[in-house]
């Protein structure tokens, strides 16, 4: 059912665990099967240094949670909102069609760690929330 690319990803997950310090966190939960994603950024002057993720869900949540920190890893925040669940599909070389919905995990988590990120350097510091259900 999964492509070799995907496969390797998923047995060797990059990037696993929690940045320590982290300036961003994304936490995002897939309604139609309960998933959870949780992605950590380190961003030094709007610069993403470093992204880990932790994810409770399928082969295909966790190949493209590896593949996205791997991928936002040396962009700018506004490089890394463009960064698309399409595109992360593509760098995998496709997804079966019906695990395409696990990938919007990662490009959320990534948006929600970043929109975290912002709000703290504003000064906006958010309780703890339950996940973002996409
Ligand atoms: Fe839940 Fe893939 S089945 S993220």
């Amino acid at each position: 059912m999964y492509n070799e690319k995907v496969l390797e990803a998923f047995r060797n997950p990059k990037n696993v665990g929690e940045v320590e310090n982290y300036d961003g966190l994304g936490k995002v939960g897939n309604a139609s099967c309960g998933d959870i994603m949780q992605i950590t950024l380190k961003i030094d002057n709007d610069v993403i240094t470093d992204a880990k993720f932790k994810t409770f869900g399928c082969a295909a949540a966790i190949a493209t949670s590896s593949t996205a920190t791997q991928m936002v890893i040396g962009m700018t925040v506004d490089e890394a909102l463009q960064l698309t669940n399409k595109k992360v599909v593509e760098e995998l070389e496709g997804l079966p069609p019906q695990k395409i919905h696990c990938s919007v995990l990662a490009e959320e988590a990534i948006k929600a760690a970043i929109e975290d990120y912002r709000n703290k350097k504003q000064g906006i510091v958010k309780p703890e929330e339950e996940p973002k259900m996409v």
